[in-house]
């Protein structure tokens, strides 16, 4: 192919690219947040997902034709459906969807209080099957694309946060079986990042790891790298899809 009709190829290829909807949960900070203003800088059409609304009404502020944005708790299953529903009426539903709401706590086994433990499993587990539930059949109707945000704790236990890896173990599971079912009817891929300087840590109720988590989050990652790594598996060339990306701080794990 000459090097002429390979261009012309990729740039149509590049424009039917930033026609695809794309869904972020979790976009009101953080990685969901970097990632939705990226992609709404390259063009996307957007609708965000997260439970503060006063953080997403700025986000629509500063990309008003390229966002929608709905409050939603991921755990609520109902107000998910509803937002399908209006979604679906404006014929506006997404091609992509970012599984990004997630929240960890750090503790010992031994001190977890179980609601911790159910809180987690609730957010990040119930509420990635509660999106995908809600989307997938929209989603095999177009050859679309399913991002799901693990952790290296998704391949990895950590001290402090075996709870929190069971959940994240969760989503690869969830990824590996929607490849195993539905390839070639569903794209899925899994973005596992290691530390980011997000309010992630900030659900940490015990004060000793707060002041030994804190310090070790907030010289990690920034989240725009993994932001860029999403909008990377989004881009995907034609015909092929990324299943797995990890990505960690190039420095020693704790
Ligand atoms: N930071 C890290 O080191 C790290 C490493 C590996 C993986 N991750 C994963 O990356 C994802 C994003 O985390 P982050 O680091 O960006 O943390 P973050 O700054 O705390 O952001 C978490 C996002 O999830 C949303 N969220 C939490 N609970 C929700 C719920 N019940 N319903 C809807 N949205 C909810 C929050 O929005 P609202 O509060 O507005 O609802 C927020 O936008 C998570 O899945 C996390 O497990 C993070």
């Amino acid at each position: 192919m000459s090097n002429r009709v390979n261009f012309v190829l990729r740039f149509a290829h590049s424009c039917i690219q930033k026609m695809k909807k794309i869904l972020i949960t979790g976009a009101s900070q953080g990685i969901g947040y970097q990632t939705a203003r990226l992609l709404a800088l390259e063009g996307y059409t957007l609708i965000c997902i997260a439970r503060n609304e006063d953080a997403l009404n700025r986000l629509k502020a500063d990309f008003p034709t390229h966002v929608k944005v709905f409050s939603c708790d991921v755990t609520d299953y109902l107000r998910l459906q509803q937002i399908h529903q209006e979604l679906e009426q404006m014929d506006f539903l997404p091609d992509v969807i970012v599984n990004n709401a997630g929240m960890g706590y750090f503790e010992r086994i031994e001190d977890g209080p179980i609601d911790h433990w159910h809180h987690m499993v609730d957010v990040n587990i119930k509420g990635v099957m509660n999106v995908i539930h809600v989307f997938l059949p929209h989603l095999i109707r177009v050859h679309g694309l399913i991002v799901n945000v693990g952790s290296v704790a998704s391949h990895q236990v950590f001290p402090n946060s075996a709870m929190y890896a069971s959940t994240k173990h969760a989503v690869k599971a969830i990824c590996d079986g929607l490849r195993l079912e539905l390839a070639g009817k569903v794209k899925v891929t899994m973005i596992s990042p290691g530390a980011v300087n997000t309010g992630f840590v900030d659900s940490t109720t015990d004060e000793r790891m707060l002041a030994e988590y804190k310090p070790y989050f907030a010289t990690a990652m920034d989240p725009a790298a993994v932001a860029e790594q999403i909008k990377h598996c989004i881009e995907a060339p034609l015909n092929t899809v990324i299943s797995e990306i990890i990505i960690r701080p190039d420095r020693p794990v704790k």
